[in-house]
């Protein structure tokens, strides 16, 4: 308050000075989710350490990248799997993929592939086996819980020991982030997630988003019956996913209005989209090469992710030649087999630094699967994809990029090598592509924060507030017809409805005299004409 109006540099130290001094250290509990998920949410915990909190990670034994090299305590517990059958199910829920699609809560339910969900889900169980480590984080006195919900293990631990919460994640399936933070979301709108519509739905369309909805609220909790069973177990009481999701106090979400479209949010919701982007870094000698040598036509980078090493022959094959139809240099991060039809303008990679390349400014394209780091990557540097989404939230990615112009979505399962070819020839010659992605990317830069420390902030804050009680909306505490006011519109109506009722009433008792009155005048004029 004291530093308006002043303009000399030294004043502006003090100020300074002050709000570094406001950071008192305080103690996180970490519950991460393991995967890509953990990419992002490891900076955030990186730089809480930095800034001197004491932090404390807590995670299963088994991980693919969990934990690694992390400079604070570790705390890990036994699980029930082997790495070996953490990758056997993986590998078969991503063949899964390239068979039929995830479209809606029916097919994720009937899945064949979904013991890998159970595998996670049962973390939580193991954790609490762990009876040292459960008294170990009673006595710890933690000022918040920092989680990824994917598995409901940090929404269990930070309801089991009382603790404030922050949530990060891309969002939450089902419809249990517009229920765990009351936020309204119209059907006629707002796309549920996995249908890949846009914001401008056909009435076809309308139709299928609000049985999608249903769908939701009919099948969703047979999906999480697993994690629900272990989360009563634990808590020792019945608990739904309402009652886990509800505790949170802040939602750190990895999306912005660049990526998504505009819809109602809550006081508690923090948009930290485009947080994974980091300023592009010199490339190693081999890619420079690669590079130097693609000459004016430039390169395209080509990344499924880390998480899909295996693609189809078939597929793989019709990929590969649409790949050798263009003239650009194709950098592919690929570790299954080589495909036997690899054109010589394809170089396959088991790794690429995707982010530097990016930014590099002779990269003309990205194939992608539209998983939101890579789609951030190419927002922040301003590069045109060409998406073939798999699973998750890639679909609905990709529509987005899509309506925005900033790239064209191929159904995966469904395209031909022509199919990929015409789509890399028009993001890559067609000037639009260039030019909407370039004006998303001006557009989700134009901020007053970075995102890394708008996370920063809202995890102290709950950590200094012990929660954030003052943005809970007071919707938690009303029944579903008060929500709804359906109450209110029901007396309402009995009051104009007995009003009117009354009237009538009045009013035909009234007709009824005058024409009684009419009646009788009537009847003694003709009696006296008799
Ligand atoms: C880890 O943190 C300690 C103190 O918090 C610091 O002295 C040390 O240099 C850090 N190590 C690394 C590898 O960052
Ligand atoms: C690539 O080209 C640049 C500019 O011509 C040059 O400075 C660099 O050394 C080249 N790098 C490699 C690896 O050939
Ligand atoms: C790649 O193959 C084509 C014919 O398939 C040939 O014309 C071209 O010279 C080759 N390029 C390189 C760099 O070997």
């Amino acid at each position: 308050m004291a530093c308006t109006g002043w303009t000399s540099p030294l004043p502006l130290c003090v100020c300074l000075l002050l709000t570094c001094g406001f950071a008192e250290a305080g103690k996180l509990l970490v519950v991460p989710m393991d995967g890509s998920h953990w990419f992002t949410m490891r900076s955030v915990v990186e730089k809480l350490i930095l800034r001197g909190h004491e932090v404390v990670v807590v995670m299963p034994e088994v991980s693919w990248q969990l934990g690694r090299s992390l400079n604070c305590t570790v705390k890990t517990y036994s699980t029930s799997y082997t790495l070996e059958d953490l990758d056997r199910e993986f590998k078969a829920f991503a063949h899964a993929q390239w068979k039929a699609q995830v479209r809606s809560i029916y097919s994720l339910l009937m899945g064949s592939y979904n013991d890998i969900f159970d595998l996670f889900f049962s973390n939580c169980r193991s954790l609490f086996k762990d009876k040292k480590l459960v008294e170990y984080l009673k006595e710890s006195s933690f000022d918040a819980v920092f989680l990824d919900p994917f598995d409901n293990c940090g929404l269990i631990v930070a309801k089991y020991f009382s603790l404030p919460s922050v949530v990060f994640a891309r969002g939450i399936l089902c419809h249990y982030l517009e229920e765990g933070a009351q936020c309204p979301a119209p059907l006629s709108y707002v796309p549920r997630i996995l249908l890949g519509f846009s914001d401008a739905m056909t009435f076809k369309e309308r139709v299928r988003n609000h049985i999608m909805h249903l769908e939701e609220h009919l099948l969703c909790h047979r999906f999480f019956k697993n994690a629900l069973e272990i989360a009563s177990e634990i808590l020792q009481t019945p608990v739904t996913e309402y009652d886990l999701y509800s505790h949170t106090s802040i939602w750190l979400l990895r999306t912005d209005f660049v990526l998504d479209y505009p819809k109602p949010v809550m006081p508690n919701m923090i948009f930290i989209g485009g947080i994974n982007c980091h300023q592009g870094k010199p490339l190693p000698m081999e890619f420079e090469a690669y590079i130097n040598a693609s000459g004016e036509h430039g390169i395209v980078v080509f990344s499924l992710g880390s998480m899909v090493s295996e693609i189809p022959e078939k597929k793989a094959m019709a990929i590969a030649d649409a790949l050798g139809k263009i003239p650009q240099t194709v950098l592919w991060r690929y570790t299954g087999t080589r495909p036997s039809n690899l054109a010589n303008n394809t170089i396959l990679v088991k790794w690429l630094p995707q982010n530097d390349l990016l930014g590099h400014p002779m990269t003309r394209a990205f194939i992608t699967h539209a998983g939101s780091h890579g789609v951030y990557e190419s927002i922040c540097n301003g590069v045109p994809m060409v998406m073939m989404p798999l699973f998750g939230d890639q679909m609905d990615n990709a529509k987005r990029m899509e309506t925005k112009g900033a790239g064209v979505t191929l159904n995966v399962l469904e395209m031909t090598s022509e199919d990929l070819e015409n789509a890399l020839k028009a993001v890559i010659n067609d000037k639009s592509y260039k030019e909407n992605i370039m004006r998303l990317s001006s557009l989700h830069k134009d901020r007053p924060v970075e995102p890394l420390d708008l996370a920063v902030f809202w995890v102290e804050f709950v950590m200094r507030h012990k929660g954030a009680p003052h943005l809970r909306p007071a919707a938690h505490d009303l029944t579903w017809y008060q929500y709804h006011s359906l109450d209110v519109i029901g007396f309402l109506l009995a009051v104009v409805l007995t009003v009117a009722f009354i009237t009538f009433k009045c009013c035909a008792y009234g007709y009824r005299k005058c024409l009684g009155k009419k009646g009788r005048v009537k009847k003694a004029h003709k009696s006296k004409t008799h």
